[in-house]
């Protein structure tokens, strides 16, 4: 496989630019894919048009021979475009069909446990790797749990806390955020054990260290870490929070047509907390555009499953069962995306 491209499913959104920019400038041989053929020849044309690094493919969802062409000559698929609740079902087919890896950025739950409960077999008789979530929200804080809990025992709670601002959403992502504030069949673990039902939302405070302090937060949110954590941390329960005054920011839903440099202005911090019956322990990220750590999140596990860096065993895997947390998050550290806080412990 490692002859063949990088594909880029959804390479004209936000996200897909970003993503298609870095793995062009560490040199990497790229296909732009999406469904709009004039605008992936121009984003094309923008990276440098006329060299054969750079291809573009025409594949729309409905369009399943189409989609598995553009497979075939991937050795990784990165996927970038949503609502995944829309795009994902077809482009993670086509991806075991055409036998490359695969790498998404959806945070929905539903379609991360779809991929755990439908694609795992397949994938493992492809040969191929599925990394879900590899993205900000739903990776970072899978990341972190992994990192934090890693060594401890008795654990019975694990908590991912986002802080966010500054966060201008593009036409994906508030068509993302409508689809999960609708869904009233949510994903929760409690007591051990997955549960599906509707959750009503409630306010909390989660302790995050100075200079933020404690910040009252929406919980839970619908993020994949309620699918992704139990498969690698034992815990009783696992529940994901983003501090309320993030949607409350005026610009946050009117804001799909800002240019990238508004957009690169968000602040985070993502905060893991991990409770076991003798304690606790946290750890953290913080910095500058979440959207730029998004797509080098994705493009550091694409360049690793390209390289066989991956997983042993194919498969279907959330962030930190694909890759060790602690290292795959100073790899991060180091591109410059954020400071990283872990206990001692996870360093070892
Ligand atoms: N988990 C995270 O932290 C995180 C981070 C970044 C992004 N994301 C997710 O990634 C997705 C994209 O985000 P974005 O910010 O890049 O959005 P965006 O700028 O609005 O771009 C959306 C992309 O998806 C494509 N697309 C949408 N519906 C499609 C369909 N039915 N068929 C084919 N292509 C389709 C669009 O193609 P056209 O140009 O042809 O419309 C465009 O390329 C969203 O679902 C967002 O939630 C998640």
């Amino acid at each position: 496989m490692s002859s063949r491209h990088i594909v880029v499913y959804g390479a004209t959104g936000h996200t897909g630019r970003l993503v298609s920019a870095e793995l062009r400038a560490r040199g990497l041989d790229v296909i732009l894919a999406g469904r709009d053929g004039v605008a992936l020849k121009a984003l094309a044309n923008e990276l440098g048009g006329g060299e054969p690094g750079v291809r573009v493919h025409q594949a729309a969802l409905d369009d399943p021979a189409a989609l598995r062409a553009l497979a075939e000559q991937a050795s990784v698929l990165i996927h970038c475009a949503g609502p995944f609740t829309h795009t994902g079902g077809p482009v993670a087919r086509a991806a075991v069909e055409g036998g490359c890896h695969y790498v998404d950025h959806a945070l929905e739950q539903h379609h991360t446990k779809w991929l755990f409960d439908t694609m795992q077999e397949p994938a493992r008789q492809a040969g191929v790797t599925m990394v879900t979530a590899m993205s900000f929200y739903g990776g970072m804080g899978d990341l972190l749990a992994g990192a934090v809990a890693a060594g401890l025992t008795g654990i019975e709670r694990v908590t991912t806390a986002y802080a966010v601002t500054g966060w201008r959403l593009t036409t994906g992502a508030k068509a993302t955020a409508e689809l999960l504030f609708a869904d009233t069949q949510r994903i929760t673990y409690e007591d051990g054990a997955q549960h599906v039902g509707y959750v009503e939302p409630r306010n909390a405070v989660f302790p995050f260290p100075p200079p933020l302090g404690p910040r009252t937060m929406i919980a839970p949110i619908p993020s994949s870490e309620v699918v992704t954590v139990p498969r690698h941390v034992s815990a009783r329960r696992v529940e994901a929070q983003l501090t309320a005054h993030t949607f409350e920011e005026e610009q946050a839903f009117t804001s799909e047509h800002v240019d990238a440099a508004t957009r690169a202005g968000s602040d985070f911090t993502v905060a893991a907390q991990v409770i076991t019956k003798d304690g606790g322990s946290a750890g953290q990220v913080s910095g500058h555009d979440l959207w730029r750590l998004s797509a080098l999140a994705s493009v550091e596990a694409a360049v690793r499953l390209a390289g066989g860096q991956g997983p042993e065993d194919p498969g279907v895997y959330g962030p930190a069962e694909a890759f060790p947390a602690a290292p795959f998050l100073r790899d991060l550290e180091r591109l410059g995306l954020f400071t990283l806080t872990l206990p001692g412990r996870a360093e070892s």
